[in-house]
C-alpha cells in the first residue's frame, strides 16, 4: 500500500470511529433522558401512593370532619349544608302525584331542562326528557344578571315548543331547581351562593339569593311558574336513587366536580340547634370537594395546580379527583417529562396550555386497547400537536393517565366508605355515633352520578376494587353503587312534586 493510501485509510477509520462515538454518545444520552423520564414516573407513581391503610386514615378523617363540621358553622372544610329536605321521595310516597314536572340544571358547562312525566296512582316515572344547551363562555364569568335572562329564555323557548308542539300541559305548580355549587339554604327553596367552583366565576353573585334570581328573570320572560325547591344535584341524585330503592342512603356526584350527600339525624346535626325536622332526619350537603386531610397523598403537581386556580386553597378533594381536573394533572406530568427530556421532540405549545388536555381524553387514552395505541396518538397529534411518538413513550403517557385515574377513584371508594363509618354502615358502628348497634350486613344503596363514573370504566373498576380492600369481600358486597342517569335533574323535578301545592300536608317538608 502507497502512503498516500495508508494516509487515506487511517483518515476513514478515523471518521468511523468518531462517527461510532457520536452514536454511542447519543444513545448513552437518550439513554439518561429516558432515565430521567422514568424517574418522572416513579416519583409521581410514589406521589400518587393510595395503599389500603392510607384509605384507611382517609376513611377516618373523612368521617371525624363529617362529626366537626356537624358540630359548628365552620367547624371543618367540610361544610355540611342543611338542605331542608327531610323527606325522601319514594315510588310509594309520589303515588298520588300526577302530570308533568320541570326541572332547571345548572352545574357545569351545559344548563338542562328537565320535563318529567308522573302517572299518578301507582305508576312510576312515566317518562322523561332532557333538553341540554352549552352555557357560552362569557356567560359563566359574567355577570349575574346574564347568566339568568339566559337559562330564562332558555327554558322559555322550551316551554313555548312544548306548550303548542307535544301536548304536553305546561304545569305551573312548581319548579325543580339543581345549582350544584355551595349554598347556604334558608329553606327547602331558598338559599344564598357561597362561593363559585368549578371554573364559574360571576363576582356580582356571591352572597346573593339564588332563587330570587332565577324567579325575577323567569318572570321578567313572563313564565308564570314558581321555583319551588332549590337543591345541590346530589341532593337530587339522592332523591331519585330513593325513589327508585328506598336502600339508598347517600349520593355522590364525579362529573365536572364531585361532591356528596347523604340522610342524617337531626340529633347528630349539633348546629341545628335543636331545630327539627318531622321525620327526625334531613339531608346534608358534605360539599366534599372541600374536604382536606394530611392522608391524602399530594405531588407538586396538585400543589401548582392549585397556585395557578382561581380559587387557591379550596376544593382540594375535588382538584384530586374530578373531571375538570385529571386531564390537567396529567398535561402538567407530560409537559415535565418533555422538559427533562426531547420524549416529546420540541416541547409542543399546545402542551403549555392549561386545561388542553381534557378528562375524556385521558379516559381515551388510557381505555386504548389497540395494539399500537392509534387513539393515543389520534389525541397527541390532534390535541396536544405532538406528531410521530414512538411507542414506548405511549405506553409511558397511558401509565401516566393510570395513576392519575387510580388515585381518584381510590379516594372517591375511601371517601363513600368514610359516610358509611359515620353513619354505623362499615361495619364498625360509626364514629361516635350513639346510633345504636352496627348495622353491619344492611343493604346499602349509593346513588352515583356524573360522567366519571358512569364512562370511565376503568376509574368505574379502579373505585369498586378499593370498596372491596377496604370494606372487605364479605360486607363489600351489602355496599351497592347505582348509577342514576340524570338524576340531578329528575329528583329535583320530584322533589317539586312532592312540594307542589296539590300535595297532602303530610308529605311536604317542614321544620319545626
Ligand atoms: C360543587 C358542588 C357540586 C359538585 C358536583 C362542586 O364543585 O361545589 O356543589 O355538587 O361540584 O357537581
Amino acid at each position: 500500500m502507497g502512503r498516500a493510501a495508508v494516509v487515506v485509510a487511517v483518515m476513514a477509520a478515523a471518521a468511523a470511529c468518531a462517527v461510532s462515538g457520536v452514536a454511542v454518545g447519543r444513545r448513552v444520552s437518550s439513554r439518561r433522558k429516558w432515565g430521567r423520564v422514568i424517574g418522572v414516573l416513579k416519583e409521581l407513581e410514589e406521589g400518587c401512593e393510595t395503599q389500603v391503610g392510607r384509605l384507611k386514615q382517609v376513611v377516618d378523617a373523612m368521617a371525624v370532619e363529617m362529626h366537626a363540621g356537624l358540630a359548628s358553622e365552620g367547624g371543618s372544610k367540610l361544610r355540611m349544608l342543611l338542605t331542608f329536605v327531610d323527606k325522601l321521595p319514594s315510588g310509594f310516597s309520589l303515588r298520588r302525584e300526577k302530570g308533568t314536572y320541570y326541572s332547571l340544571d345548572l352545574g357545569d358547562s351545559y344548563f338542562r331542562i328537565l320535563r318529567v312525566q308522573l302517572g299518578g296512582h301507582g305508576s312510576s316515572i312515566n317518562a322523561h326528557d332532557v333538553e341540554r344547551q352549552p352555557i357560552p363562555e362569557d356567560l359563566m364569568t359574567g355577570g349575574s344578571k346574564d347568566l339568568f335572562d339566559f337559562i330564562a329564555l332558555v327554558f322559555k323557548q322550551f316551554v313555548e315548543k312544548e306548550e303548542y308542539g307535544s301536548g304536553y300541559p305546561f304545569d305551573r305548580g312548581g319548579l325543580g331547581f339543581t345549582f350544584s355549587f355551595p349554598v347556604k339554604q334558608t329553606s327547602i327553596s331558598s338559599g344564598i351562593l357561597m362561593k363559585w367552583t368549578k371554573g364559574f366565576s360571576i363576582g356580582d353573585m356571591v352572597g346573593k339569593e339564588v332563587v330570587e334570581c332565577l324567579q325575577e328573570a323567569l318572570t321578567s320572560k313572563g313564565l308564570n311558574i314558581r321555583v319551588s325547591v332549590l337543591v345541590n344535584d346530589t341532593v337530587g341524585t339522592l332523591a331519585l336513587g330513593h325513589y327508585h330503592d328506598p336502600d339508598t342512603v347517600a349520593a355522590v356526584i364525579i362529573g365536572t366536580g364531585t361532591n356528596a350527600c347523604y340522610m342524617e339525624r337531626t340529633d347528630a346535626i349539633i348546629k341545628c340547634q335543636g331545630r327539627l325536622t318531622a321525620s327526625g332526619s334531613m339531608v346534608v350537603n358534605m360539599e366534599w370537594g372541600n374536604f382536606w386531610s394530611l392522608h391524602l397523598p399530594r405531588t407538586p403537581y396538585d400543589v401548582d395546580l392549585d397556585v395557578d386556580s382561581p380559587n387557591p386553597g379550596e376544593q382540594g378533594f375535588e382538584k384530586m379527583i374530578s373531571g375538570m381536573y385529571l386531564g390537567e394533572i396529567v398535561r402538567r406530568v407530560i409537559l415535565r417529562m418533555s422538559i427533562e427530556s426531547d420524549i416529546l421532540k420540541p416541547v409542543s405549545s399546545k402542551l403549555s396550555l392549561p386545561f388542553v388536555l381534557r378528562t375524556p381524553l385521558i379516559a381515551s387514552m388510557h381505555e386504548d386497547d389497540s395494539p399500537d395505541l392509534t387513539k393515543v396518538t389520534r389525541i397527541l397529534r390532534g390535541t396536544l400537536d405532538v406528531p410521530d411518538v414512538p411507542i414506548k413513550v405511549r405506553k409511558l403517557l397511558v401509565n401516566i393517565c393510570d395513576v392519575v385515574t387510580r388515585r381518584a377513584a381510590r379516594l372517591v371508594a375511601a371517601g363513600i366508605v368514610g359516610i358509611l363509618k359515620k353513619i354505623g354502615r362499615d361495619g364498625g358502628g360509626g364514629v361516635a355515633s350513639g346510633r345504636g348497634k352496627p348495622k353491619t350486613k344492611m343493604r346499602t344503596v349509593v346513588a352515583m352520578e356524573g360522567d366519571l363514573y358512569r364512562d370511565y370504566s376503568m376509574f368505574r373498576e379502579y373505585l369498586n376494587e378499593a370498596m372491596i380492600e377496604i370494606l372487605g369481600e364479605d360486607l363489600a358486597q351489602h355496599v351497592i353503587l347505582k348509577v342514576m342517569e340524570d338524576g340531578s335533574g329528575i329528583g329535583a323535578a320530584l322533589l317539586a312534586a312532592s312540594n307542589s301545592a296539590g300535595h297532602d300536608a303530610d308529605d311536604t317538608l317542614q321544620l319545626a
